[in-house]
């Protein structure tokens, strides 16, 4: 995904000999993805990485989100305003959007997480929305704060430690074919293009420690929607080094450099990542356009194969009322949508958005989770005529 880093020792070749210093014989291990044909990364354990045995314990159901919604409407789903208990580690995630390319989740957690977990189901994309902690993962800590991407690789062992004190509330998405950078934004060796609105040098990648042993032999692994546990026969956190292009990295959200036009620049020029079936866009404090007649709200439209989510983070919405931090708004397919009244003419003149917020545009349509429904704004559709007065976010 992002270019080869190296850390730690690694032999010169791979698969050839590294020793301790005892003179034991390391194991390698290689990370690879697309079979042995995509990105890869070769780490060197002190242990054998493959001993996990799975345990007793009955394997975890999760639900899927299962219904469409009932009626073709622009939804708004409020975040919780207290944290969401929703049930313990490993379940502790709240489903409330999903096809077959994505699944969009809350998480809330007040604990750092007390065992293990890799996702064989696809690549995690976090935007923390408020938080700070340490990803801690076989291939090194990644530390995270407010406004931070964070991106975990598909079936990469890993739990996060969260920092006393602070209030976790995270986006999470599952995306089940790999998470990239927007072809665009390379050059032709690969190399971010200097006129990418990022550069190599806002990836913080993870930072490799001594092999150590937190005492944590639970791992839990996610496959086809189940959860099922194994037990470490070791410490897995015993990687000496590592090289390659496949890790886990920090992205802070305000690192993402806006592209602004004479008039109005439709949502892909705030592309940041994509996979299969989904843009994600970040919106970012911005002057707005700079033509004398320019009109600064987006304009009402059909974007008719796609459905979009926003997820508001910090900031004034210039075109929409009633959503607020940790808002989410779903306008699917198949009906127009622009601003709530006012919002249009009330943007003109306008030289500057301080809004931060993450999209996302899904070729799938999406489906929602009875969280999500309980969760809902129910006079949201109806608050873009410009006769029903004042809308509640409830
Ligand atoms: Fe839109």
């Amino acid at each position: 995904m992002l270019e080869r880093q190296s850390r730690g020792r690694i032999p010169d070749a791979p698969h050839t000999q590294l020793k301790a210093s005892d003179g034991r014989l390391l194991y390698e291990h290689c990370i690879t993805r697309e079979g042995f044909d995509g990105p890869y990364t070769i780490a060197y354990h002190e242990g054998r990485p493959h001993e996990a045995q799975p345990t007793a314990d009955a394997p975890v159901q999760l639900p899927p989100a299962s219904g469409f919604p009932e009626r073709l409407l622009r939804r708004h789903y409020t975040s919780p305003q207290s944290a969401l208990e929703l049930e313990p580690f490993p379940r502790h995630r709240g489903r409330l959007l999903e096809n077959a390319d994505v699944a969009l989740s809350l998480a809330m957690p007040t604990r750092s997480d007390a065992a293990y977990f890799a996702n064989a189901d696809g690549d995690e994309l976090y935007f923390m929305h408020s938080g700070s902690g340490t990803l801690r993962t076989l291939l090194g800590d990644v530390t995270y704060r407010t406004g931070d991407y964070v991106y975990v690789p598909r079936s990469l062992l890993h739990r996060f430690v969260l920092d006393a004190g602070a209030t976790q509330h995270w986006l999470v998405l599952e995306l089940r074919s790999p998470l990239k950078l927007p072809g665009s934004y390379r050059n032709s060796v690969g190399q971010l293009r200097m006129d990418a609105p990022y550069s190599h040098r806002d990836f913080r990648a993870p930072t490799l420690n001594a092999p150590r042993d937190e005492g944590l032999r639970d791992l839990w692994l996610k496959n086809q929607g189940t959860l099922q546990k194994y037990q470490l026969t070791a410490s897995p956190l015993d990687v000496v080094g590592w090289d390659g292009s496949l890790y886990p990295f920090a992205f802070s959200l305000e690192a993402f450099k806006p592209k602004v036009g004479k008039i109005h620049l439709p949502p892909p020029v705030h592309a940041t990542f994509e996979a299969r079936g989904v843009l994600i866009c970040s919106f970012v404090p911005r002057p707005l356009d700079f033509h004398e007649l320019a009109i600064a709200c987006p304009y009402p439209h059909s974007s008719v194969d796609v459905d979009e989510v926003l997820f508001y983070s910090r900031g004034s919405f210039t075109s929409r009322r009633g959503v607020g931090p940790g808002s989410i708004s779903h306008h699917p397919r198949g009906i127009p949508h622009g601003p709530h009244p006012g919002a249009y003419e009330g943007s003109v003149g306008a030289k500057h958005t301080d809004e931060l917020a993450v999209m996302l545009d899904c070729t799938q349509p999406l489906a929602r989770s009875a969280l999500a429904e309980s969760l809902e704004d129910p006079a949201y559709h109806g608050s873009f005529v410009a006769s029903a007065g004042s809308h509640s976010t409830g």
